[in-house]
């Protein structure tokens, strides 16, 4: 099993817990800085040691052992993904960039706002302060590399909570979609679609990542109670303003891009040896039609980050629309197919997202 669990007990397990979750989530704030250029300046190396506690684990090794295993029955042969996923060629996921757009009505503004309100929470939860940890760098890098370096161990904690809360916008908004046609007794135009499988596949990336970790309770408790919130918050949000939300959702998918580069660039410089021989899963493989030679975690990275640049992408142009009269145009079929327009794949890419006057 690759995955460790202390066995400690009462208090004493439970603040060497938190403390150990703060830990991580310090970590994780470093990456989740602003998409203009706030990264912090520390350099991360691998720990010596592997912690053992209760919140998540990474592989130690490239054998991939089940945390959850695909269940057999007598007649069953396989379950395939509802959603196909669409192929992305290798150059196109290497070409995706950091990127922001640029707030421009009150309503991107408020969004922007929200985000960076999240980021702060987050940060002061966690007890990270990124002043701190750049002037700490100019002062002490090797303390600074103590204190705020990223291990494999620290991404996975972020890489699984963060996704599961990703899953849950798409699948609120798709829903409240749903209903509304109904209700309206009216066509929803293609949203629909889209939006439970943006959910769909951020569940993927939970899933692919849970094949490689095993979470321990107080991730599980941090989960729960992030998602009971979250939900509830963006059900109300979005029925007050579909717009306001897609454009959230597309400033929070510019941070979910920041932090998968920062892995594939942590990865390049060697400084996650852990993850250096690491296989992507068989479900990962599966889902995203991973080719042979082409299975690796840097691979894996690539898949999951050029996702987060599509919900980017999707989200930002979705707010550009009319939420009531607009077709979704990722679904759409277009007068000139030869000129670019919104599609499912990466031949164009706008990481800002699409203006309604160029696609509609
Ligand atoms: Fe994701
Ligand atoms: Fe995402």
């Amino acid at each position: 099993m690759i995955s460790a669990r202390v066995a400690t007990h009462g208090p004493r397990a439970l603040r060497q817990a938190s403390t150990q979750v703060l830990k991580a989530l310090n970590g994780l704030s470093s990456s989740g800085a602003g998409p203009r250029s706030t990264f912090v300046s520390v350099h991360l190396v691998q720990l010596n040691s592997t912690p053992r506690h209760q919140f998540s684990t990474s592989p130690k090794s490239s054998r991939i052992d089940e945390f959850f295993v695909e269940k057999e029955t007598q007649r069953v042969r396989k379950t395939p993904p509802a959603w196909p996923h669409p192929v992305y060629s290798y150059d196109d996921m290497e070409s995706v960039v950091v990127a922001h757009r640029e707030a421009k009505t009150r309503s991107d503004k408020f969004a922007l706002l929200a985000v960076k309100v999240l980021r702060w929470g987050l940060d002061f939860a966690t007890g990270y302060k990124h002043e701190k940890a750049v002037a700490l760098n100019e002062k002490d890098p090797e303390a600074a590399k103590k204190k705020y370096a990223m291990t494999e161990e620290k991404y996975m904690i972020r890489n699984v909570f963060l996704e599961s809360v990703a899953g849950v916008p798409g699948m609120v908004a798709g829903m409240l979609r749903h209903l509304h046609s109904m209700r309206r007794m009216k066509r929803d135009n293609g949203w629909i679609e889209s939006l439970l499988e943006e959910s769909y596949n951020e569940r993927m990336h939970l899933l692919t990542f849970l094949k490689m970790s095993e979470p321990g309770w107080f991730l599980r408790f941090l989960v729960l109670g992030a998602q009971g919130v979250w939900c509830n918050a963006l059900f109300f949000a979005y029925l007050l303003s579909p717009r306001t939300v897609h454009r959230f959702v597309g400033y929070l998918e510019e941070e979910a891009v920041i932090t998968y580069t920062r892995q594939i660039k942590d990865l390049d410089a060697g400084r996650l040896p852990k993850w250096e021989k690491l296989q992507a899963p068989q479900i990962a493989i599966d889902y995203w039609k991973m080719p042979e030679g082409h299975r690796s975690m840097r691979d894996l990275l690539l898949y999951i980050r050029a996702d987060e640049s599509k919900h980017r992408e999707v989200n930002h142009t979705l707010g550009n629309l009319n939420q009531i009269e607009d077709p979704n145009p990722y679904v759409s079929e277009y007068k000139d197919e030869g000129k670019p327009h919104p599609c499912k794949d990466l031949r164009y890419q706008k990481p800002t997202g699409w203006e309604r006057n160029d696609i509609i």
